[in-house]
């Protein structure tokens, strides 16, 4: 089942004039490590954060809090596959907020993508909540 969608849109020029303004202020306070180092070695930088800014903006919906402030940005973040797919991992108040709207007999899965076209960077997020099996017996036969 559904537990939630949110979707947002950011202006790469608004992340890249908040990148020159406040410079690791602004990249510490909001993007993990990974999500950094991920910007850092591309030559759109602005690019890459603004498409994790609409991600985290994006779950925020999902989770059904939006951001407030004082929310830690980094509690959800996005991190690559090899194949280049986003995945979203949620810590701290996310997750709590994540335990919360899971059902019983169930664990919630986050499903992200993202896209840009400059000067627009997109992000989509679903939650999902699938029944976890309390014995492998009663798992569909062939998993
Ligand atoms: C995935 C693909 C369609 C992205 O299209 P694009 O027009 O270049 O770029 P967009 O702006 O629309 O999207 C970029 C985002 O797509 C996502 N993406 C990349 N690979 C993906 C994949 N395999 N599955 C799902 N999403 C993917 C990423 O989130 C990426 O942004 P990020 O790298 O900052 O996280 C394109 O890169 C592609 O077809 N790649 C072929 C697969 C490939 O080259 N794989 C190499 C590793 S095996």
């Amino acid at each position: 089942m559904i537990l939630g969608i949110g979707t947002d849109l950011a202006n790469i020029e608004r992340i890249q004039r908040t990148l020159d303004r406040f410079g690791d202020r602004f990249r510490n306070r909001v993007f993990t490590e990974v999500e950094q180092r991920k910007a850092e070695h591309r030559r759109d930088a602005a690019g890459t954060y603004a498409k994790r800014w609409a991600a985290k903006e994006a779950c925020s919906k999902a989770l059904g809090t939006g951001l407030r402030m004082g929310i830690a940005w980094k509690d959800m973040a996005v991190s690559n596959l090899r194949t280049g797919q986003p995945v979203m991992h949620v810590t701290g108040w996310a997750a709590e907020r994540l335990r919360k709207m899971t059902p019983p007999g169930h664990e919630a899965v986050i499903h992200v993508t993202l896209t840009d076209d400059h000067p627009w960077a997109q992000a989509f997020v679903l939650i999902e909540a699938r029944p976890v099996a309390a014995n492998p017996a009663d798992l569909p036969a062939g998993t």
